[in-house]
C-alpha cells in the first residue's frame, strides 16, 4: 500500500480542550464504580479473560436453560452464551416481579397534551406485555416472524416491544416520523407480517396520521404485494381511522379477554430480538440485527455503569423508541436493571419551550440523558425557560448521538446540572447496541467533547487505511478490535453488505465509520464519519438515500446531497440539483422537498436546494462532494450558484489528484 493510500485514513485533528473536570466527590462515594482504579481493575479483568468476566455477569440473568460456551468467535460471526435459552421480556420483568419487586414503578408516561400522566408498576407492565403477547399468539404470529411498530411513545410501544420478545418475534420499530414509503421498505425487506400501529400520534398539538401511513405503505405500488397480514390498531387521538376487515384489529379488542400471564417463549441466546434500520452509504437502509442475551445483556450492564443506576432512580431518556437509543436506554438496559424510567410523548417545545424543565419539576427525575441538538435548541430557545425551573432532583446528565460541541457542554453543565451534576458523554451506534464509550460519573475527569474511555471489554484501535495503529495524537479510522455481548450480529438478509460495510476494509476488526483520536491521557475523541453519511439532528442519513430521493422526482436529472454545518441540528442537509425539466424557482424547491418529505420523511428534507446546470465531476465521474461540502457551508468566497460552473473547472484542474 502506498503512503497516500495509507493517508486516506489519517485526518488532522481538530481542536484540543484543556478544561478537565473531576467527578464530584459526592458522586464518587456512592457510586458502583468509583474510582479510576476500580474502573482499570475492571477493564483490565475483561481485557485478560472475556469468557470468565462476561460468564460472571451473564450468570445473573434468568436463564431457562444455561448456555454452554460464553463466546464463540469466527470473525466476523459471534456467538455469545450459545445453546442457552432465555427470554428478553423475562429479563426485564418476570425477573424483577418474582424477587419482589413488582410493585416498583417501572415507567412513569406523561403525555404530549398537559395534564396525561400514568404510572406503570413492573407488575402491571408485564400483565399487559403478556394481555398483548397472547393477542399477538392469537393472530398466528410466532417466533422468529417479524412484526413492525410504528407508534408514538407511548407505554404501549414499550408493551408492543416485549410483547414481541415474550413469543420470540423480531421486532422491528419504525421511527413516527418516516413516511409511508419508509413503511413500505422495512416491511417489504424484513417480510413484516403484522405491523403495531396507533390511530394518529400528538405532533406539537397536532395529530400524525400514522395509521393512515400504514394504509399507504402496505397498498405501496412501488413494493410487491404486502406480506403483512394483521394490522394492530391502538387507539390514541381518536381520530377517524378505516379498519380493514379480516386485516385490521384494535388493539383493546384484541388484548380483551386475553390472560395476564402468559409464559415466556425459550428463546435461543443467538435468536433475532429486532432488526433495526440505519442508514448506510448505499441508498437502501440496512436492518441491523441485535439478537438475545448478549444484546440485552450489553444494554443492562452498560446502563449499570454509565447511569450508575441507583433503587430510587428515576431515568428520562428522551429518545423515541425509533432509534436505538430507545431500544437500549428507554426499554431493554434499564428495564433489565430493574431501574423505573420517565417516557415523554411529545416534543421539547410542546406546548411551550420549557416543557422538559417543566417535566423535571413535576416527576423529579433524577438521570437525564438527551442529545446535543437538543441541547443546543434549548440554549437557542433562551434560558428563561431554565431559570426558575426547581432541577434540583438531577444528579447525572448524559449526551449521546453526535460529539457534544464544548459550548452546549458548558451549558449543559452549568444550567442544567447546576455545575454539579456529571455529564457522560456516551459514543456508540445502531450497531454496538449499547454505549462503548463513556466516562463512568463516579470516576473518570470528564473534557468537554471527548467521550473519554472504552467501558471494560470494549478494545478500541485508530488505525491506517493499512490497519496499522496511527501514533498516539494521530487521527484516523476507529476500529473495535474485539467482540463484545451487544455487537451486531448481521445486516438483515444481506450478509455481504454487513461484511463489506464493517468487516472487510480492516479485517477482522469491526469498522465503526467514525474518524476519531486519542490524546495523550488516552481520552478518544470522535471526529465524524469516514463515509458519506450525515448526522443531522443525532440522527444518521446516507447522502445517497437522499440523492435517490431527489432523482426519483420527475424534473430532477442528477442531485448531489452534502452536509454544511449547522448551529441546531449539528448538520443540516444541502442539495444540488440539475433538472430534466421544470423551472428552477421556489415553487419547484418546495415540490422537492414535500417529495423528500413523501419518499423518507421529515428528518431528510433538504434544507438548501440549489440548483445548478452540472455537479462538479472527476474524470471517473465521481462527484466533488468536498467542493459541494465548501460551498454549502459557505467557505471561500463563493457568492452564487452560477460559480458552480468554475468549480466544475476547478474539479477537472484538480481530478488528476483524485
Ligand atoms: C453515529 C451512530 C448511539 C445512538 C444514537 C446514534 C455518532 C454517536 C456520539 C458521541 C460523537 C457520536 C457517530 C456514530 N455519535 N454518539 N458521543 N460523540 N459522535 O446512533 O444513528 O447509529 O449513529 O453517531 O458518528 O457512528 P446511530
Amino acid at each position: 500500500m502506498s503512503e497516500s493510500q495509507r493517508a486516506a485514513g489519517r485526518v488532522a485533528s481538530v481542536m484540543q480542550e484543556e478544561r478537565v473536570f473531576p467527578p464530584p466527590a459526592e458522586f464518587s462515594r456512592r457510586a458502583r464504580i468509583g474510582s479510576l482504579a476500580d474502573y482499570r481493575r475492571l477493564y483490565d479483568e475483561a481485557a485478560a479473560d472475556p469468557g470468565a468476566f462476561w460468564d460472571a455477569r451473564a450468570r445473573e440473568l434468568p436463564w431457562i436453560t444455561p448456555y454452554g460456551r460464553v463466546l464463540d468467535w469466527r470473525p466476523p460471526h459471534a456467538r455469545w452464551f450459545a445453546d442457552g435459552r432465555i427470554n428478553a421480556s423475562a429479563v426485564c420483568l418476570d425477573h424483577h416481579v418474582a424477587a419482589g419487586r413488582g410493585g416498583k414503578t417501572a415507567l412513569v408516561w406523561v403525555g404530549e397534551p398537559t395534564g396525561e400522566r400514568c404510572v406503570m408498576t413492573y407488575a402491571e407492565l408485564l400483565a399487559e406485555v403478556c394481555r398483548l403477547a397472547a393477542g399477538l399468539r392469537s393472530l398466528g404470529v410466532g417466533p422468529g416472524q417479524v412484526v413492525s411498530i410504528y407508534m408514538p411513545m407511548t407505554p404501549e410501544l414499550v408493551i408492543a416491544m416485549l410483547a414481541c420478545a415474550r413469543i420470540g418475534a423480531v421486532h422491528s420499530v419504525i421511527f413516527g416520523g418516516f413516511s409511508s414509503e419508509a413503511i413500505a421498505d422495512r416491511n417489504h425487506d424484513a417480510a413484516a407480517v403484522a405491523v403495531i400501529t396507533a390511530d394518529g400520534g400528538w405532533r406539537r398539538g397536532a395529530q400524525l396520521p400514522l395509521k393512515a401511513n400504514v394504509d399507504r405503505a402496505l397498498a405501496s405500488p412501488h413494493h410487491p404485494p404486502t406480506t403483512v397480514k394483521h394490522v394492530i390498531v391502538l387507539e390514541r387521538t381518536g381520530q377517524a381511522v378505516e379498519m380493514v376487515p379480516g386485516r385490521d384489529v384494535w388493539w383493546r379488542d384484541l388484548v380483551s379477554g386475553q390472560p395476564t400471564d402468559l409464559p415466556p417463549a425459550a428463546m435461543d441466546s443467538e435468536d433475532p430480538l429486532f432488526i433495526l434500520y440505519t442508514s448506510g452509504s448505499t441508498g437502501k437502509p440496512k436492518g441491523i440485527k441485535h439478537t438475545t442475551a448478549g444484546y440485552v445483556l450489553w444494554a443492562k450492564t452498560t446502563a449499570e455503569w454509565v447511569f450508575d443506576l441507583r433503587d430510587d432512580d428515576l431515568f428520562w431518556c428522551t429518545a423515541d423508541c425509533g432509534w436505538i437509543t430507545g431500544h437500549s436506554y428507554v426499554t431493554y438496559g434499564p428495564l433489565a436493571a430493574g431501574a423505573s424510567i420517565l417516557i415523554y410523548e411529545g416534543a421539547p417545545n410542546a406546548p411551550h419551550e420549557g416543557r422538559f424543565w417543566e417535566i423535571v419539576e413535576q416527576e423529579r427525575p433524577t438521570i437525564f440523558y438527551t442529545a446535543p441538538t437538543a441541547i443546543r435548541s434549548f440554549m437557542k430557545w433562551g434560558l428563561q425557560h431554565v431559570e426558575g425551573r426547581d432541577l434540583s432532583s438531577l444528579r447525572l446528565l448524559g449526551s449521546v448521538g453526535e460529539g457534544i460541541n464544548p459550548e452546549a457542554w458548558m451549558w449543559y453543565h452549568e444550567k442544567i446540572g447546576g455545575g454539579r451534576c456529571p455529564i457522560v458523554d456516551t459514543w456508540w451506534q445502531t450497531e454496538t447496541g449499547g454505549i462503548m464509550m463513556s466516562p463512568l460519573p463516579g470516576c473518570t475527569p470528564t473534557k468537554p467533547g471527548s467521550c473519554t474511555l472504552p467501558l471494560p471489554g470494549v478494545v478500541p484501535q485508530i488505525v491506517d487505511a493499512a490497519g496499522d495503529a496511527v501514533e498516539q495524537g494521530e487521527g484516523g479510522w476507529l476500529v473495535i478490535t474485539k467482540p463484545w455481548p451487544g455487537m451486531l450480529r448481521g445486516v438483515w438478509g444481506d450478509e455481504a453488505r454487513f461484511v463489506d460495510t464493517y468487516w472487510s476494509k480492516v479485517p477482522g476488526k469491526y469498522l465503526a465509520g467514525d474518524n476519531a483520536r486519542q490524546d495523550a491521557d488516552g481520552y478518544y475523541w470522535i471526529m465524524g464519519r469516514i463515509d458519506d453519511v450525515l448526522n443531522v439532528a443525532g440522527h444518521r442519513l446516507s447522502t445517497i438515500e437522499i440523492e435517490s430521493a431527489l432523482v426519483s422526482h420527475p424534473a430532477v436529472a442528477e442531485a448531489a446531497a452534502v452536509g454544511r454545518p449547522h448551529d441546531v441540528k449539528g448538520e443540516a442537509v444541502a442539495v444540488f440539483v440539475t433538472l430534466r425539466s421544470g423551472n428552477p424557482d421556489d415553487a419547484l424547491k418546495d415540490a422537492l422537498r414535500k417529495h423528500v418529505r413523501q419518499q423518507i420523511g421529515a428528518l431528510a428534507v433538504p434544507d438548501d436546494i440549489r440548483f445548478t446546470a452540472s455537479l462538479p465531476k472527476t474524470r471517473s465521474g465521481k462527484i466533488m462532494r468536498r467542493l459541494l461540502r465548501d460551498i454549502a457551508a459557505g467557505r471561500e468566497t463563493v457568492g452564487d450558484t452560477t460559480t458552480l460552473e468554475d468549480y466544475t473547472v476547478l474539479a477537472n484542474l484538480r481530478s488528476n489528484d483524485e
